[in-house]
């Protein structure tokens, strides 16, 4: 949440932040804001309510030559979305100006001291407490912006992705992380600094992941120097990108999500590429391989993830049950976090994370690596957070995701999941080899499966239109397809703003049919599975009270056809595979849905991409 962009250089530092401001804007779009040290050595902060683009009218008349600066795309957290909440923040005297990306949790005490110290403060943010506090101690301890920033990180609870610049100093940015991602760009005459490399690799695909309580100290025309809070110099290991620019543009789709949705066939053959042999008669996955025993010897799985990625969890939860006979529990990361958990050394924590930043997904993790647990990341950012802090890991391989809502990703999580199941499962000789190599074959036909989906978007969109005005939506699904009916449903919430809820088919009886009436589309995930008997029953209760059924049914279905009201048609699958093509029809759904009703599809209202705070 927030992003942060920063530069040094030789050329103009306004474009680049600018540029960089909408590469990060998945992060956050409340308001946004600038900090540039001008040719005459001045400080100016220039930033505005709104998106990046509202910052950009706004500084049209505005002064913005410079070649050093910082800039802040913002997810409020303290204080409403407004110019004077908006980063970057000024220091009393106006000296410092500083952006942050985090949570400073002891603000209010540091904000009573400074104010004793005859401090003022313009905002309501703990950010505004940060850099007063840093000029503070450089003015009282007679020390340089360096020096301030270790001795005022010394001093803060909570987390922090930060970076500050000076007036009278057009040569330097110090920047500073700790739980929240930084990344320094290097290039060859210039640094780049950014929440992510989005913003960075159209300059240079060679980055410095900074690790926690690290600072860098980055000088136009000298090296890059890191330094612990401490001021013990550290080393830092250059990264080189694989990302392309390509990945971080629309082309030509109006919407980063459908761009998303379409790419599924791809994402999905790249996941599995590598992981499954040419002959289709092996998976490999060299995280698990690795650490075999491991797997063979665990106790139980513990699945950790938040949203969509906690969907995820739950068909991995299903599928590890029954290829590998492991008990597997699944749980919020936010909830596991803050109650007192068992956790066994010889558990397995599987973290589910599509940025790798979650917060509280990261702290479930410590909680698990000090209990002894082996913890496995299931991440798609490269060298975000879970894959360093984690003993180990896959990617899922599907490249930037840009719409906040998660499409691609959720497919992949649950291939990566499906991929470990078999592998554990031979592994342990949980599975057949029969069984084991026809699902092997039939996860090589998903990607034609999808492709075979995606042909009816104009049909899905058509049927969008009469849902349009819905003020309520029930999902329904059973097995494999219950996380599939509330990852429906929180595509639709998150995008349209309807309210939807996802539920095990079983359980309407026990409530949700009360609210069913001829206003109240109920989406049934209805494929030709163990459950197709009772899904068909099913909707027949939902049509005795005249609930009006949209169905995701197989090709050759005829019961579902002649009693649902709309039919989405779906390729036949194995069942533990259904969920990667019956989670495309819900989400080109939503997606018409919130077109229709014109929302911001990539960027809903109060949502980020990245929730790096609780
Ligand atoms: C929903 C969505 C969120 C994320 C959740 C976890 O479309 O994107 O629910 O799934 O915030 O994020 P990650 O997977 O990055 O940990």
């Amino acid at each position: 949440m927030c992003g942060i962009v920063g530069y040094i250089g030789t050329n103009e530092a306004y474009p680049v932040l600018i540029k960089g401001l909408h590469r990060l804007e998945y992060r956050g779009y409340d308001s946004a804001g600038v900090a540039i040290v001008g040719p005459d050595a001045g400080l100016n902060v220039f930033k505005a309510k709104g998106r990046v683009a509202d910052l950009e009218a706004f500084c049209k008349s505005k002064n913005i030559s410079g070649t050093i600066g910082i800039a802040h795309t913002r997810w409020a957290t303290h204080g409403e979305p407004s110019n004077i909440n908006a980063h970057p923040h000024y220091s009393q005297s106006e000296t410092l100006a500083l952006i942050h990306n985090g949570i400073i949790e002891n603000y209010a005490v540091l904000k009573k001291e400074l104010a004793l110290n005859g401090y003022t403060f313009q905002s309501s943010t703990d950010t505004e407490v940060l850099v007063q506090l840093i000029e503070y101690i450089k003015v009282s301890n007679k020390v340089d912006i360096c020096t301030a920033v270790q001795l005022a990180l010394e001093q803060v609870v909570g987390a922090y992705a930060i970076a500050v610049i000076e007036k009278g100093n057009p040569d330097l940015i110090i920047a500073a992380r700790k739980s929240s991602p930084l990344v320094v760009g290097i290039g060859d005459d210039a640094f780049f600094l950014a929440s992510d490399a989005t913003p960075i690799i159209e300059y240079t695909n060679q980055v410095v992941y900074l690790e926690d309580e690290e600072i860098a100290i980055i000088r136009r025309n000298k090296p890059l120097k890191v330094v612990s809070i401490g001021n013990v110099e550290k080393t830092h290991e250059i990264i080189r990108l694989e990302m392309n620019l390509s990945q971080l543009e629309k082309g030509g789709y109006p919407h980063f999500m459908l761009k998303e949705i379409f790419e599924q066939p791809r994402t999905l053959r790249d996941c599995m590429r590598g992981r499954i042999n040419v002959e289709l008669t092996n998976v490999v996955l060299s995280g698990i391989i690795d650490n075999k025993e491991k797997f063979l010897n665990a106790r139980r799985i513990l699945i950790l993830a938040c949203g969509t990625s906690w969907h995820a969890g739950l068909i991995g939860e299903y599928l590890l049950e029954e290829f590998c006979r492991i008990p597997v529990e699944v749980e919020y990361s936010s909830e596991f976090r803050y109650r007192n958990p068992i956790i066994y050394p010889d558990d397995i924590v599987i973290a589910i994370s599509q940025s790798g930043e979650t917060a509280d997904t990261l702290a479930a993790i410590e909680l698990a690596k000090e209990a002894g647990a082996f913890v496995y990341g299931i991440c798609n950012v490269v060298g975000s957070s879970i894959p360093r802090n984690t003993h180990s890991g896959s990617y899922t391989h599907v490249g930037p995701e840009i719409g906040v809502a998660s499409t691609k990703a959720f497919t992949a999580q649950a291939l990566v999941l499906t991929l470990m199941a078999l592998c554990i499962g031979r592994e342990k000789k949980t599975i057949s080899e029969e069984r084991f190599l026809k699902l092997l074959s039939e996860i090589n036909n998903i990607p034609d499966k999808i492709e075979l989906i995606l042909q009816s978007n104009d049909s899905i969109k058509t049927l969008s239109n009469i849902f349009t005005y819905a003020h309520n939506f029930i999902y329904l699904g059973r097995g494999y397809s219950y996380p599939v009916a509330m990852e429906g449903a929180l595509k639709l919430k998150e995008i349209s703003y309807i309210h939807a809820e996802g539920y095990p088919a079983a359980e309407m009886k026990h409530g949700p049919i009360a609210l069913i009436d001829n206003e109240m589309p109920v989406v049934v995930i209805a494929t030709n599975n163990g459950a197709y008997d009772k899904m068909i029953s099913n909707i027949q209760e939902i049509k005795a009270r005249n609930g009006r059924v949209v169905a995701i049914a197989n090709k050759d279905d005829t019961m579902v056809k002649a009693i649902a009201d709309y039919v989405i048609e779906i390729p036949e699958t194995e069942e533990c595979l259904d969920p990667l093509l019956s989670t495309i029809p819900l989400q080109l759904l939503s997606y018409h849905i919130a077109v229709n009703k014109q929302r911001d599809v990539d960027m809903p209202r109060n949502l980020a991409k990245s929730v790096t705070v609780e």
